[in-house]
């Protein structure tokens, strides 16, 4: 029996962002690659910031105590040492190649705080949105240390941590049923340890995204190449049924991509509802202390 084999057809990139430098937290120095402007196009990603000093001047106030609802963070630690802890009582240290998944749900107060005085702090803070139906959900948190994300690599020699979704057959640290959590986020690091080509399959009805952030990379499409600089979020397009990169050795790539929610969103700071009604909500209810 012989298994019919669809063409693989690349998605193009449809435009490239290089985001916005800014401060978070307390004067945290970061690049905001997803804005909001950008909230319609990807959803369900709401945001993405990318942290990287080697100046303690940049890093060191941390993230004190802050609210969240409605969404979940996603956050990805490259290099560097963060403490987390939340008011649901749960706390976790988060360092070199780790990941935490906050679901906030309902509400959550929670700081993260570095645990280092000098080196490097680089790493990824990604927000998912949840579906109305969950966004009251109970607060969750899972600290995901780097011995526990998936790692898989190619015969061409790319190495493909799989921090969520499935890649080549290799499922990731956070793999959650579609019934429950209807995003279905993929999230793959896509380190290029020699020069190669790297193919995932997406769904078309998945917006997906890619942020380069060592070297270059090359989106491949029909023969027709888009070469993504560093530091740039190339948005895809969704025709296609996947992605091809290209990329010398040393290149390093995020790929993100999930089922959009189509809802309306709703955001107030660090608030992610669908109506304005609930945001009021949420804003009454952090100052009545019942977030704590
Ligand atoms: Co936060």
């Amino acid at each position: 029996m012989t298994t019919p084999l669809t063409p693989f057809i690349g998605r193009r990139v449809e435009q490239q962002v290089a985001g916005q430098a800014t401060r978070d937290g307390d004067g945290v120095k970061l690049t905001r690659v997803l804005t909001q402007a950008h909230q319609r196009r990807l959803d369900p990603f709401l945001m993405l910031d990318n942290f990287g000093s080697d100046d303690p001047k940049d890093y060191g106030g941390g993230f004190p105590d802050h609210p969240h609802r409605g969404f979940e963070t996603v956050t990805y630690m490259i290099s560097g040492r963060m403490r987390h802890k939340d008011s649901a009582g749960h706390e976790g240290l988060l360092q070199n190649g780790g990941v935490q998944w906050m679901t906030a749900g309902r509400g959550v107060i929670h700081s993260e705080m570095p645990e280092q005085e000098d080196g490097v702090m680089e790493g990824f803070q990604l927000w998912l949105n949840l579906p109305s139906h969950q966004k009251m959900c109970a607060p969750g948190y899972r600290d995901i240390q780097t011995a526990q994300v998936p790692e898989l690599t190619t015969p061409e020699g790319v190495t493909v941590r799989v921090i969520s979704g499935e890649s080549q057959g290799v499922l990731g640290a956070v793999h959650r049923p579609a019934e429950l959590f209807p995003t279905c986020p993929l999230y793959l690091d896509i380190h290029f340890q020699q020069d190669g080509i790297f193919k995932q399959a997406l769904k078309a009805a998945h917006n997906a995204f890619l942020f380069v952030y060592r070297g270059t990379a090359t989106v491949v499409s029909d023969g027709q190449e888009t070469l993504v600089a560093l530091h740039r979020m190339a948005i895809l397009q969704n025709e296609g049924n996947g992605i091809e990169i290209k990329a010398a050795s040393g290149s390093k790539v995020l790929l993100i991509a999930g089922q959009p929610l189509h809802e309306p969103i709703a955001q107030h700071g660090p608030f992610v509802m669908n109506t304005r009604e609930e945001l009021i909500q949420a804003v009454d209810d952090f100052r009545a202390g019942l977030l704590a």
